[in-house]
């Protein structure tokens, strides 16, 4: 009886863990909180944290732009951020949006919006640094106005394979070629970072257009970041699922593009990337990086 009794209070305890651990992986799933995974780096005020932790805005006036990077340390994940870029007249602004180690070696991923007269594209700059060493710029229009609404920026990072998406449309994939002798970014942490900044010298049709300051401050909104990810602490990692149908399975830690995702990815490339370092001969003059004839 009274054995009985105790195993029961014991399952009911059991079963209220369950409940609260699957509230609080829908919560973690549905409700991202930028509190808790960043924190506001520069820019003096001009970088909040608003609506309860859902919202995230960056913005840029005469004296300073504003940035923030993440807590945690990743190595691997899947990572979504929503972004909503400067509207209007952003000409001259960036807005950098980057996975990055540190050390003179470091890793980085990049995601970089370079602003435009209002009605004129955006263009979309990427680039992988391995080892210190980039120059593998892709750039791309994109297929809607940035600034209008929120749209997901994901980066996709595993052992094999480095895919940036947009709306879950893959644009460009970076594949691990160490085989060939292409560094590959996988064994250092990175973190989080974004910033919007000035950079009327370059960003805006070479630097030919400046940035108007009649129309500071310029803002840009994040929300709804998720990582699915491997959280690096003290020299090891762990990894972790936030999205509870994927809990017992870390799908993205071997996922690559199948064949509808690489269809859609040669869609982009076809009709919206306006720059490839991988086709740019007068760059690369002694004859084009090896990763360049291995592309899918
Ligand atoms: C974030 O800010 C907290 C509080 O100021 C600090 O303790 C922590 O070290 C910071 N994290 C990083 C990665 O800078
Ligand atoms: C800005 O608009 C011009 C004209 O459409 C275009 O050539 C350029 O690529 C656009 N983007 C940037 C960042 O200069």
């Amino acid at each position: 009886m009274a054995s009985s009794f105790s195993s029961s209070l014991a399952s009911n305890a059991n079963i209220m863990l369950l409940v609260l651990l699957l509230a609080s992986s829908l919560m973690a799933a549905f409700a991202s909180n930028f509190y808790q995974d960043f924190n506001l780096t520069f820019g003096d005020g001009r970088a909040q944290i608003v609506n309860n932790g859902e919202l995230l805005t960056l913005s840029l006036d005469k004296y300073s732009g504003s940035g923030f990077k993440s807590k945690n340390e990743y190595l691997f994940g899947k990572i979504d951020m929503q972004l909503k870029l400067v509207p209007g007249n952003s000409a001259g602004t960036v807005t950098a949006y980057y996975l990055s180690s540190l050390g003179p070696t470091w890793d980085e991923i990049d995601f970089e919006f370079l602003g435009n007269l209002s009605g004129d594209p955006y263009i979309l700059h990427t680039n992988v640094f391995s080892q210190g060493k980039g120059n593998r710029e892709q750039q791309f229009y994109l297929w809607f106005d940035p600034t209008k609404n929120f749209h997901t920026y994901s980066i996709l990072w595993n052992p094999q394979v480095i895919i940036f998406y947009v709306d879950g449309t893959p644009i460009r994939k970076f594949k691990n070629l160490e085989s060939i002798g292409v560094p590959f970014p996988k064994n250092q942490p990175m973190r989080i970072y974004s910033s919007l900044w000035n950079a009327d010298n370059w960003a805006t049709r070479g630097g030919l257009v400046k940035t108007d300051w009649t129309q500071a401050p310029f803002t840009a909104s994040y929300s709804n970041f998720n990582a699915n990810a491997c959280v690096w602490s003290s020299g090891s990692s762990s990894c972790t699922s936030k999205s509870p149908s994927s809990l017992a399975n870390n799908a993205w830690l071997t996922q690559d593009l199948d064949s509808t995702s690489r269809w859609r990815l040669r869609w982009v490339q076809k009709n919206y990337m306006i720059y490839n370092y991988c086709t740019d001969l007068k760059r690369f003059p002694q004859g084009l990086p090896p990763e360049c004839s291995n592309t899918n």
